[in-house]
């Protein structure tokens, strides 16, 4: 039975591949920080809360990641674990570089010294691009121009999996993965954010949604798609960094029109409101994937398009506040 450790397993993406992965009859380790109340809800809903071995470690405090890859010797490590929100990193940019950056540098180590045979899987992305627009899409050959901390940090930890690789032989990939959502993706996050405030207008438990800006485009694709592209990273002979996407790009307010039209809610420019303080200092104005790589080397595909992600995600909101106002009944 293989082994893999999972960081950031209580996030959006730890529980789509501890799920796939357990589909695959492997051992599941996830990592979870000090918590005086963990939140387990994410991998309640994909119902495998049982099916994981939990492991402590902080990616801030170095001895607790030797510990673990000392003892575990895991075939795969998928480092998962971020200050995630790009948001938030300018007033938490020192944090943001230590989880991000210094994390990555300490698990590199303990793998190096204590594990070498692990394969790692390193959680980048398509911000390292920021405003490299690159005639419209990105990829693997694209130069980095990060615009955020968050997008910063990631840069560093990109590199150093690389160094790792080209100076010790570690099997270490980057994936290089676009926006990706999902049902369990993080309120901040602008996609779920939209889907929980269409609900809430719904069910006639608010009556605005204030944003930021509506002219950003992403290129957003399904979480539970791209799990499948950082598994198949580990599986091939040698080590190397890919892009993951989809190929299309969308507006935010192209997402919030499609949101309100699944909602059946008419005239949505009726609830939208502008706040500046959603605005960020520097902007990444549209990212759109060039996944041919991917594709062609790991024979991976998205399956979910922009319309029935956006569609998956309505409903779900949708659900959990009529279950929510059932109960109350
Ligand atoms: P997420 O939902 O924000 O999850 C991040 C996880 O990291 C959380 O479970 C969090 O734990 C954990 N974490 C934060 N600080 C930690 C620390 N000091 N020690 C241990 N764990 C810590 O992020 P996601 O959307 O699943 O994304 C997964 C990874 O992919 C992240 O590295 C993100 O930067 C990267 N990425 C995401 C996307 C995307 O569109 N989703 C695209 C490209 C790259 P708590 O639950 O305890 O807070
Ligand atoms: N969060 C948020 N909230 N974003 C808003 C809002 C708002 O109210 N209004 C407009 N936006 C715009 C942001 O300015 C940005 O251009 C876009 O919506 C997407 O924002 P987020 O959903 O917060 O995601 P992100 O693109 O900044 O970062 C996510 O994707 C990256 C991959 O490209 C995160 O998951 C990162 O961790 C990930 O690396």
């Amino acid at each position: 039975m293989k082994t893999a450790l999972i960081t950031g397993i209580l996030g959006q993406d730890g529980p789509y591949l501890a799920k796939f992965l357990l589909e695959k009859n492997y051992k599941v380790y996830g990592m979870i920080r000090r918590y005086s109340n963990p939140n387990f809800e994410n991998l309640d809903y994909l119902k495998i809360t049982d099916k994981i071995e939990y492991v402590d470690g902080d990616m801030n405090d170095d001895s607790s990641l030797i510990n673990l890859i000392k003892n575990l010797r895991p075939d795969e490590v998928y480092n998962l674990a971020a200050q995630s929100f790009v948001g938030s990193s300018w007033e938490m940019a020192k944090l943001t570089t230590e989880v991000n950056s210094l994390g990555v540098l300490y698990l590199l180590n303990a793998i190096k010294f204590f594990s070498p045979m692990t394969k790692f899987y390193q959680a980048s992305t398509s911000e390292m691009f920021g405003l490299s627009n690159h005639n419209g899409s990105q990829d693997e050959t694209t130069p980095f121009h990060p615009r955020s901390p968050y997008a910063i940090s990631k840069v560093y930890a990109y590199w150093m999996t690389v160094n790792f690789r080209e100076s010790f032989g570690i099997f270490a990939c980057n994936g290089i993965l676009f926006n990706h959502e999902s049902p369990i993706r993080g309120l901040q996050f602008v996609t779920r954010k939209i889907t929980d405030g269409v609900a809430k207008i719904k069910y006639g438990l608010a009556n605005k949604l204030a944003l930021g800006n509506l002219d950003a485009k992403r290129d957003w694709g399904f979480a539970g798609d791209y799990v499948e592209a950082m598994y198949l990273m580990l599986q091939q002979d040698k080590a190397d960094d890919y892009v993951v996407g989809t190929g299309e790009n969308h507006s935010v307010r192209e997402f919030v029109e499609l949101a309100f039209k699944y909602a059946g809610i008419p005239n949505w420019k009726k609830y939208v409101v502008i706040d500046p303080r959603f605005k960020r200092p520097a902007e990444v104005h549209a990212l759109r994937a060039k996944w041919d790589k991917a594709k062609k080397v790991l024979g991976w595909q998205p399956k979910v398009k922009f319309e029935e992600l956006v569609k998956m995600m309505v409903e779900a909101d949708l659900k959990r506040y009529k279950q929510q106002l059932d109960l109350q009944k």
